[in-house]
C-alpha cells in the first residue's frame, strides 16, 4: 500500500521558514516563481515583495520552491530540496504552473550538443559522440511516470542505463553536474517552475538545459500569457498538447546566484 505522509505540514513548515529568512535580508525582492498566484497562496505567492529593504535595497527577482519534493520529505526520502534562485530584475523566465519537457547535460559539452527538437536517439548519440563513448554507456535520469514510457523504451533500445526517480526532478537535473552520480543526461517532463530552478543551477556550473512548455488546455495557455511566457514563439502541436520552446535562462539574463557547494549538497 502507498502510505501517504503529511505533505501539507511539510510544505507549510518550509514555506514559513523560507519567508522568514528572506524577510531578514537587505534587498527589495519580488517573487516571480512561488507558491502560486496571490489568491491561491497565503505566503510566497507570485508578485509578493520580500526582503527588509523595500524601496532602498537592490531590486531582485526570486524563483523559489520552499519544498521541492514534498512527498519525498513527507516520507523521509532523499533528494528533496529547499531551493531558490535570484537574479537582477527580469532575469528569470516567469514560468507558468504547467509542465515542461526538459533535456539537460552537465558542463564540458560544446554548445548545441543537445537539441530538444530532435529525437531521444539523436540526442543520446550526440552526447555519446561528444563524450567519446558508445551510446550504451550513456546513463539517463528520468521521472518514473507512465507519460515517459516511450522515452524509457527508446533509451533501453539504445542500451543506455536508465535511472528512474519517483519525484524531485530539480535534483534529477542537477545530478548531471556531478560525476559521482554517473548521470549524463536528464530527460522528460515535469513542473515548469522546477525547470527554471534547475536551469539556474546548471547555468552556474556551465551545464546546458533546454525546456519546452507543455500546455494541456486553454487555461494553461492563458496563465502562461499572463505571466509573460512567449507561447507564440516556436509553438507546436504535439499529440493533444501544445508545446512552446523557451530559452533557459532567457538570453542575456545574469547568472543566477547558486554556489557549486550548494548544488553538490543537494545531490548528496
Ligand atoms: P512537489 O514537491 O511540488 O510535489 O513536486 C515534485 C515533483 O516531482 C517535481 O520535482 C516535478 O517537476 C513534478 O513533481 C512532476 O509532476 P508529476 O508528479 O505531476 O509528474
Amino acid at each position: 500500500m502507498d502510505r501517504p505522509g503529511d505533505n501539507d505540514a511539510a510544505d507549510a513548515a518550509a514555506v514559513e521558514a523560507m519567508r522568514e529568512a528572506l524577510n531578514e535580508l537587505p534587498f527589495d525582492g519580488t517573487v516571480v516563481i512561488g507558491e502560486g498566484e496571490r489568491d491561491e497562496a497565503p505566503m510566497l505567492y507570485i508578485g509578493e515583495k520580500v526582503g527588509s529593504a523595500q524601496g532602498t535595497g537592490p531590486k531582485i527577482n526570486i524563483a523559489l520552491d520552499p519544498l521541492e519534493g514534498t512527498t519525498l520529505t513527507a516520507k523521509a526520502g532523499p533528494n528533496a530540496l529547499c531551493v531558490l534562485t535570484i537574479s537582477e530584475e527580469g532575469g528569470l523566465l516567469n514560468a507558468p504552473d504547467t509542465y515542461m519537457d526538459k533535456l539537460a547535460i552537465g558542463p564540458g559539452y560544446a554548445e548545441g550538443t543537445i537539441d530538444i527538437s530532435r529525437s531521444v536517439t539523436d540526442n543520446i548519440r550526440a552526447i555519446a559522440e561528444a563524450k567519446g563513448v558508445p551510446a550504451n554507456e550513456i546513463i539517463a535520469c528520468v521521472l518514473d511516470r507512465p507519460r515517459h514510457d516511450a522515452i524509457i523504451d527508446e533509451l533501453r533500445s539504445l542500451g543506455c542505463g536508465v535511472k528512474l526517480i519517483t519525484d524531485g526532478d530539480v535534483a534529477g537535473v542537477i545530478a548531471v553536474t556531478d560525476p559521482d552520480t554517473s548521470v549524463d543526461v536528464y530527460l522528460g517532463s515535469g513542473g515548469a517552475p522546477e525547470g527554471v530552478l534547475a536551469a539556474s543551477a546548471l547555468r552556474c556550473v556551465g551545464g546546458q538545459m533546454q525546456g519546452r512548455l507543455v500546455f494541456r488546455n486553454d487555461d494553461e495557455v492563458a496563465r502562461a500569457r499572463r505571466w509573460g511566457s512567449k507561447t507564440s514563439t516556436g509553438s507546436t502541436r504535439s499529440r493533444k498538447w501544445r508545446r512552446a520552446i523557451v530559452s533557459l535562462p532567457p538570453p542575456g539574463s545574469p547568472t543566477a546566484h547558486c554556489s557549486r557547494a550548494s548544488i553538490a549538497a543537494a545531490i548528496a
